[in-house]
Parts: structure tokens; sequence; C-alpha cells
């Protein structure tokens, strides 16, 4: 049965965003979190190397922030930078206090800190090689105790919903409509703050490091809804993903060569010094595409990623995920390189917002991947981005709580109208769109992009549109259908966004404008139903 919903704030995603978020909210606000799926599927539990902050004397923020500028090539927003470092050290303490337990030093007991590619010193705190894991547990632990908190698995949304806010003169966000899996039933969830916790859209490519869910519903939802997006150009290629058959997303992280592993060609030539001073951990867009070059130069399939030099010891010490993972391909990781190829990884671009996760569009926030704060530039340093998820969860929490009080609950909206559709009976169209639209997107708008390539991907997601919108007025709704309407639209914004690009920066590169142009701008995205402007409102209505 179609339910209604009401709620103080609805946070859709519970990853690190969302669930740091709901936390920060709890003692104040009746919150609702949603998830797709299961609570613990999202891209946070994946992650491997860890967060960076300044936690060690020798460190500094300043060292930090101009690490991060470096590798978002002249992209990154320095207050948003500055922003995020300054908060660093809180947000790793607040982690600690909700009982993550990050590996130590057996000697002095003092925090563990490793090496990524961009860091001039030693930052990542993490919890052996399963940092995601050990992360998202506790905080999902910390959400189920609370009792202001509804968690809404397999629940997912389908649009947000807007209405005319009568005080202000303005759009406001009110709600979502919600597909509920276990039933089939579309829910209306209304609140006064809604906020986009969705994660990222890596899922638009056909290798990627990602769960399934990272399929940018909540860019999607949000361009929809008249908000502007930005640098949706820059996606992310890991340098690192295990080449296996069977070995589905799984990803060697970067700790790994932090911690002194080499890239061999299959000769056993190390190549990373002909490309970059800093080798092995130069960032990440340099690496992926010397990879690329090597792999496209010697017609081989992968690269090796070599760690046996270091003692066994140290290896099952440091590496226990990795090392598992590989046995079960085969791979001794203690006595043999492993197989490696580069692998979509992460969203740099999403949803502009402010430093307090305000989007365009009034009680909309977005957080984590989903958003775009200005924090990554053109390319994200590595272990960047669960800080960014904290930091930008908290100051959120803190603008939500110092006006909810102040806004009115939204007017009800009618329930979801599906007296129009009917059941499908050609689900092999949906099927057959999801490959096709992430292998052209892989082969064309992939590490090295032409404006060709980029023309040719244009023709086809138009195409592949009408055929989705069709499909999408005519049929019931499924997860797959919200999905792929959704991968389409981000794959329409990113080609869009690598057209618009005439230059050669960070994770963007264009064989057509291989230098990079001497002025730095973003590439944003305004919808023609941009939210940011005044709406007529009538009292009465
Ligand atoms: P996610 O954790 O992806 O959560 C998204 C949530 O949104 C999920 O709960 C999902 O169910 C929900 N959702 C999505 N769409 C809908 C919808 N329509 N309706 C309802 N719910 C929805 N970063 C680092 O800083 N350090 C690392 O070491 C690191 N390692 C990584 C390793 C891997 C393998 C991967 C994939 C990423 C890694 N990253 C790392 C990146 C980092 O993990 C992610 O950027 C971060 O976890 C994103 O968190 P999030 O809360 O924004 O989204
Ligand atoms: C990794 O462990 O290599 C991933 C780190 C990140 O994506 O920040």
């Amino acid at each position: 049965m179609n339910k209604h919903y009401q709620y103080d704030v609805l946070v859709i995603g519970s990853g690190a965003a969302g669930l740091t978020l709901a936390l920060s909210l709890a003692k104040h606000a009746r919150v609702a979190v949603l998830s797709k799926n299961a609570i613990n599927q999202g891209s946070t539990w994946y992650a491997q190397g860890g967060i960076a902050a300044v936690l060690d004397d020798q460190d500094s923020i300043d060292a930090h922030v101009a690490d991060t500028l470096i590798a978002g090539a002249g992209l990154c927003h320095e207050d948003a930078v500055r922003f995020t470092v300054e908060h660093s050290k809180a947000a790793i303490q607040w982690l600690i206090d909700q009982g993550v337990n990050f590996t130590k030093e057996t000697a002095n007991g003092d925090y563990h800190l490793t090496k990524e590619g961009g860091h001039s010193h030693r930052r990542i705190i993490h919890s052996a090689d399963a940092t995601g894991q050990a992360v998202h547990s506790t905080l999902i632990e910390q959400v189920q105790k609370q009792q202001n908190i509804d968690i809404f698995e397999n629940h997912v949304a389908i649009n947000l919903i807007s209405q005319a806010d009568a005080d202000s003169r303005k759009l406001r966000c009110s709600g979502a409509y919600v597909l509920d899996n276990n039933n089939d039933a579309i829910h209306v969830f209304q609140a006064k703050v809604v906020v986009l916790a969705t994660g990222g859209a890596s899922k638009v490519y056909l290798y990627s490091s990602n769960p399934d869910s990272a399929s940018g519903d909540g860019i999607a939802m949000a361009w929809r809804a008249g908000c502007r997006v930005a640098n949706m150009e820059f996606n992310q290629f890991h340098p690192t993903c295990l080449f296996h058959p069977r070995a589905k997303n799984f990803l060697i992280t970067e700790a790994l060569r932090g911690e002194g592993a080499y890239l061999r060609l299959p000769s056993g030539e190390r190549f990373m010094p002909r490309f970059d001073e800093r080798e092995e951990l130069a960032p990440r867009d340099i690496v992926a595409r010397a990879i690329d070059h090597e792999i496209k130069r010697l017609g081989c399939d992968f690269v090796y990623l070599d760690i046996s030099h270091k003692s066994p010891e140290f290896i099952a010490e440091h590496f226990p995920t990795v090392k598992a993972r590989c046995l079960e391909f085969g791979i001794d990781i203690t006595k043999e390189p492993i197989p490696v190829v580069p692998a979509a990884h992460y969203t740099c671009g999403g949803v502009v917002v402010d430093k307090n996760g305000q989007t365009d569009l009034q009680h909309l926030y977005a957080i984590g991947e989903t958003s775009f704060t200005g924090l990554h530039g053109a390319n994200r340093m590595a272990s960047n981005s669960l800080l960014e998820c904290i930091v930008y969860a908290q100051s959120a929490a803190q603008h939500i709580l110092a006006k909810l009080d102040k806004i009115n609950p939204p007017d009800r909206s009618p329930h979801w109208d599906a007296s129009r559709v009917r059941d499908s009976d050609e689900d092999v169209v949906i099927s057959h769109n999801w490959d096709e639209l992430r292998r052209f997107m892989w082969d064309y708008v992939g590490i090295v992009r032409t404006h060709k390539r980029l023309e040719r991907a244009t023709h086809r997601i138009k195409l592949l549109q009408k055929e989705i919108a069709e499909y999408y007025s005519n049929y019931n709704i499924s997860s797959d259908l919200i999905e792929l309407r959704n991968l389409a639209t981000v794959a329409e914004l990113i080609i869009r966004s690598a057209h618009e690009r005439k230059e050669s920066r960070g994770l963007h590169f264009s064989l057509d404008h291989p230098e990079k142009s001497p002025i730095a701008r973003d590439t944003i995205l305004v919808p023609t139903n941009f939210a940011g402007q005044d709406v007529i409102v009538s009292k009465d209505s």
C-alpha cells in the first residue's frame, strides 16, 4: 500500500555522508534515512586506503592544502580545501568517539599513518586496508541505537518533490517519491529539509571499482529539480583495480604504492619513472593515463602491481583484505605481482553546494560524493573523499539545526499517479540499454577523449534518452529503470561538460586540446528550470 510519511529531515543515502548527518541531527530532529539496498551497500563500505587528515606534528594544514591544490590541477576552490582540511582533525576525533577502530603502531600505540599518491606526508589514518568497513559498521551501529532515526532499506528515491513556498516566494524541496522494493509500493516522504547523500555515478562506465548503487541518482534528481551541476567531466579512474575475469570491481588500494609497491610491465620493467618524477606516487590522473598509454602501446590487457619485495609479515599486517581476496583468485601477493587495470572510481563533479551543503533549491542539501563543493578540482587527491563526507555532513547538520524550527512543514503532496502505465513485457530493453550506455561511455568518454568520440557519444545518448523517456512514461517503474534513467542523465551531463572543456586538465584529457589553458574555469551546467530564481506565488494558492 502506498503510504505518506512526514519527517523533519529526509536523508536519501546511508553511506558515510548520510549517516554522519543523521547522527549529528538525531538529538533534535526526527530523521528518515533511505537506502536503496541494504544499509551497508554503498561505496563507503568498500573504501580501503583510509582518510586524509592533519594528525602528525611534522605535517601541517598548509601542506595538506597545498598537496590537494596540486592534485586538483589548478581547479580546486582554495576556501573549500582549507575549510575541509582545517576540520580534518575534529572529523577524525568524532569518528574515534563513535568507536571507529583505526590501526595503531605496535611500538608506541600512536595511530599508524600511511601514504598515498600526491601526499607529501604520511597523513592517511586507516583500519588496515578495510577502512570503509570499519567506519561504516560503526556508524550503522550508532544510527541503529537512535530513537529519532528511522531507517528504510530497499527504498529507492525516484524524484524529488518541490512546491512553492508562500513565505519566501521561492520553490522549496519538500520530499521525494520513493519506490519500496519490499512490496513495490510508491510512498510519499515529506520533510522540512531533504538531503541528497546518494554517492557517485561511476557505474556510468563499463569498468568501475564502485558497487552497483553508484548510478548518480542524487545528481540526476537534483538536476531535474532545477539545481546546477558542475565539473562532471572529471570522473576519476583509479589506476589499480584487479584484472581477473571473475573479480568484479575489486580495488587494489593505493596504500600499496604508498608502502613501496611498483608498477611493472609484463616484461618486469618499471615504467612510472618515465612518466613522472613522483613515480608510483604521482596523482591518480597521471598514473591512470600512464597505465592506459602502456596498455595501448604494448597491446596487453593489464600491467602489474608488485609488492612481493616486502616481507610476508608486513603484507599480512597492512593488507589482509587485498591479500585474502587475491588468494581467492590464485594470486599470492607475497610472492607474485598483481594484474591491474584502471577503472572508473570517483565522481569529482556533482550538485553545486555551498559550505553548508545547501543547493540551489531551498531546503535541499547535497553532501558526500553527490555534491560539488570545490574541494577536488580537476582530480581528487586520494583519501580526501571520506574526509569531505564527514566535514560537510557536519556543517550541513549545523546549518539545518539552526533553521529547522523556522521552517513550516510542507503542504501535503498527492500520491504517485500510476494510472496511465502498465507492466512491461520487454525488460530486456532496460538491460540492453544499461550495457550499451556503459560501454560507449567507456569507449568514447573514458581516460583519453577526442572531439569525434564525444560527438559519437552525444548522438548515442540522445537516442537512448528518447527510448528511456518513452519507456518511463508507459511502463511501471522498477529499480533498474530508475537507475538507467539517472545514468543516462548523468552520462549526458558528463558528455556536455567534456565537450565544453577545450583543454586538458587533471582527469580530462583531450587529444584535440592537449594543452592546459592558462585560465582555470569550472564547467557549470544550468538547467532550464533553474531553481535559483524567484517564482511568482500567490499567497492564497
Ligand atoms: P555512498 O557510501 O556511496 O552511499 C550512497 C548511499 O546512497 C547508499 O546507501 C545508497 O543505497 C544510497 N542511494 C543511492 N541512490 C539512492 C536512491 N535513489 N534512493 C535511496 N538511496 C539511494 N575514499 C576515501 O576517502 N578513502 C578511501 O580509502 C577510499 N577507498 C575507496 C575504495 C573503493 C572500492 C571505492 C568504491 C571508493 C573509495 N573511496 C575512498 C571513495 C569513498 O568511499 C566514497 O566517495 C564515499 O564513501 C562516498 O560516500 P557517500 O556517503 O557520499 O556515498
Ligand atoms: C584506495 O585505497 O586506493 C582508495 C583511496 C581513495 O579512493 O581515496
